[in-house]
């Protein structure tokens, strides 16, 4: 949460500290600011609020070639303007802005700053004032930066500017997200690539307690105690298309629409010549190796995470628990002898996984992260990495990633299997791109699901969302689609469980929405549908092919069972996209929330 951008070159900063703030917008937006520094010194831009709002605020007649940019989702203080980085320091020298979490900021503030009057609530101030009382001892910046710097305990991305040096940008990191990006004449400074691809695809990664000076036309990398760090620089595969909506109204549109192309990527990606599933070999043995896996994850990962077991334990056949990522950290269950931990994060930074990670790794269990960010965190912390290869996420609601975590885990379940010598009778190559062609099938019917939404989601205050078997885990992430961008109370439910308690919610007209793609199952789901209906529900079916009734308000077409999830999410995405739009709310940006939570 929250994204930081710096500048420093040959032309105008507001500009492309403006346009790298909005790629970052999916990492917070309750606030944003820009400090952009001149002759005359540094000039200080904030609002509470959108980064549309910080454009009409900034005086774009202030013209400078070096500045640093922050857009906020609040952990410590109210989203306000005072709140809002970058934040100054007493005498105005330092200014700085901050992605994470300051651990010690309370310690900080006693032991060394029991005389400086804040101006905000947050952590971040304690930074940039501690930087000032190092420099009011060592009369140098770069020294007083490290000094402050290694006083921090707690998740930093920081980026600083002297008012009296208009040549550097400081920077430091530690767990938040940060890359450097090097030009011709400038450099760049992001919490994502996706902020300055405009700018530039070559960049370096920085490692966690390092500290970087950035110049025009040169950046060092430092150790803590100034030793120098040489980096090689990589090109970033991000095309700047994918960061762009095109013609879409919005983003998630877009996403959803992308997921057939992306299950041909995973494909391709995972096909080997003899067409058979490219697995690294040290994956393999993890997953035969191991006597049960641990599948941590956040929101619509952990999701995922749920059909993900079904996938191993059929296929694999190695036993599978899947768990909260908030909760596992702090109430670990009984683990096994030889557990393998998949973290599954479309991000790759989630807070709450990570701490996990760090302590299964304590304990000295592998771990495997499947994740649409290669060079994250839970990537690079883990003993092994699968991309999602979805391309950038920008919708803080999650489609496509969810869909592609799901086809790597049936690779991943498929190969494991072959590692046990299981003979499996389908060939999931070919099941998936038969899938693709259904999800194809399903972006093109958008006016049915406008419809659809408009009949049975228009004025209703609530939802109830109700499947058995993996449809029940669809259930559960169609409702989590619909409640976090239209607002719309939403539970999914398993079938069967209604009756021992939530069916005393439904009412005359009550939206059940109700998933049949299981035969096994069909004539059960079929007989819950019957029990809502018949306490006045208005219930929306939705079936496959093949186990279709006259009734069915929609029929997805036939995959194979065990794959449904991934088809039969998309009618959930496109209701719930309709649902808000329908209602005027912020797709994209939902009230409350950031794309990737970085705080636990
Ligand atoms: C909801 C959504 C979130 C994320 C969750 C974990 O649409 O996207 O629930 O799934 O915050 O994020 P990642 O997958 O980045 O670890």
């Amino acid at each position: 949460m929250c994204g930081i951008v710096g500048y420093i070159g040959q032309n105008d900063t507001k500009e492309v500290l403006l346009n790298g703030l909005e790629k970052l917008e999916y990492r917070g937006y309750d606030s944003a600011g820009i400090a952009i520094e001149n002759e005359q010194g540094v000039n200080l831009f904030k609002v509470k609020g959108r980064i549309a709002a910080l454009r009409e605020k900034v005086d774009h007649s202030v013209s400078s070639t070096m500045g640093i940019g922050h857009t906020r989702w609040a952990t410590h203080g109210a989203p306000n303007e005072d709140n809002a980085h970058p934040h100054q320091s007493a005498s105005g020298k330092f200014t700085i802005v901050h992605n994470g979490v300051i651990e010690n900021y309370v310690d900080i503030r006693k032991e060394y700053l029991a005389d400086v009057t804040l101006k905000s609530d947050t952590d971040t101030e304690i930074v940039v004032q501690l930087v000032e009382k190092m420099y009011e001892e060592t009369q140098d910046t770069a020294q007083a930066f490290r000094k402050a710097v290694s006083l921090l305990t707690g998740s930093y991305a920081l980026a600083m500017i002297d008012a009296d040096d208009k040549e550097t940008i400081y920077v430091a990191k530690n767990k938040s997200p940060l890359l450097v990006g090097i030009g011709e004449g400038f450099n760049v400074v992001a919490s994502d690539a996706m902020a300055t691809l405009r700018e530039t695809d070559t960049y370096k990664e920085i490692r966690d307690k390092e500290i970087v000076i950035v110049r025009r036309d040169s950046v060092e990398i430092q150790l803590l105690d100034g030793t120098k760090v040489e980096r090689d620089t990589f090109k970033t595969e991000i095309d700047a298309a994918d960061t762009e909506k095109g013609t879409y109204d919005h983003f998630m549109l877009k996403e959803t629409d992308e997921q057939p192309f992306v299950i041909r990527k995973i494909i391709q990606h995972y096909q080997d010549e003899a067409e058979q599933i490219k697995m690294e070999p040290a994956i393999r043995h993890a997953m035969v190796n191991a006597d049960r896996i641990y599948i941590v994850a956040a929101g619509t990962s952990y999701n995922a995470g749920l059909v993900g077991k079904q996938f191993i334990e059929n296929l694999a056949k190695i036993p599978v628990e899947v768990h909260i990522a908030s909760e596992f950290a702090y109430n670990m269950p009984l683990l096994s002898e030889k557990p393998l931990f998949i973290f599954l994060s479309q991000s790759g930074e989630t807070a709450d996984s990570r701490a996990v990670l760090v302590k299964i790794k304590e304990l000295g269990h592998p771990a495997l992260t499947i994740t649409n960010v290669p060079g994250s965190t839970l990537s690079r912390e883990a003993d092994f990495t699968l991309p999602l290869y979805a391309g950038p996420e920008i919708a803080v609601a999650s489609t496509k990633a969810y869909t592609a975590q799901m086809a790597v885990m049936l690779l991943l379940a498929v190969d494991a299997a072959k590692g046990k010598e299981i003979t499996l009778d389908f060939n999931p190559l070919q099941e998936l791109a038969i899938v693709a062609n259904a999800m194809e099938v399903l972006t093109d019917q958008k006016e049915t699901f406008e419809t659809l939404a408009q009949s049975y989601l228009s004025v209703s205050r609530n939802a109830f969302f109700i499947g058995r078997g993996v449809d029940y885990f669809v259930c559960v992430e169609g409702s989590l689609k619909l409640k976090e961008i239209s607002y719309i109370q939403a539970e999914g439910f398993a079938g069967g469980e209604l009756k021992h308690g939530t069916i005393a919610l439904i009412e005359e007209g009550t939206p059940v929405i109700a998933l049949a793609t299981q035969s096994s199952l069909n004539h059960s789901i079929r007989g819950n549908v019957q029990e809502v209906n018949a306490r006045g529900a208005n219930t929306l079916l939705i079936s496959m092919k093949g186990l279709e009734h006259d009734e069915d308000a929609f029929v997805i077409p036939a995959v194979h069972e065990l794959l449904t999830p991934l088809a039969s999410v998309v009618p959930l995405q496109l209701l719930a996209y309709y649902a808000a739009v329908q209602r005027g709310a912020d797709v994209d940006k939902p009230r409350n929330l950031a794309k990737s939570v970085t705080v636990e």
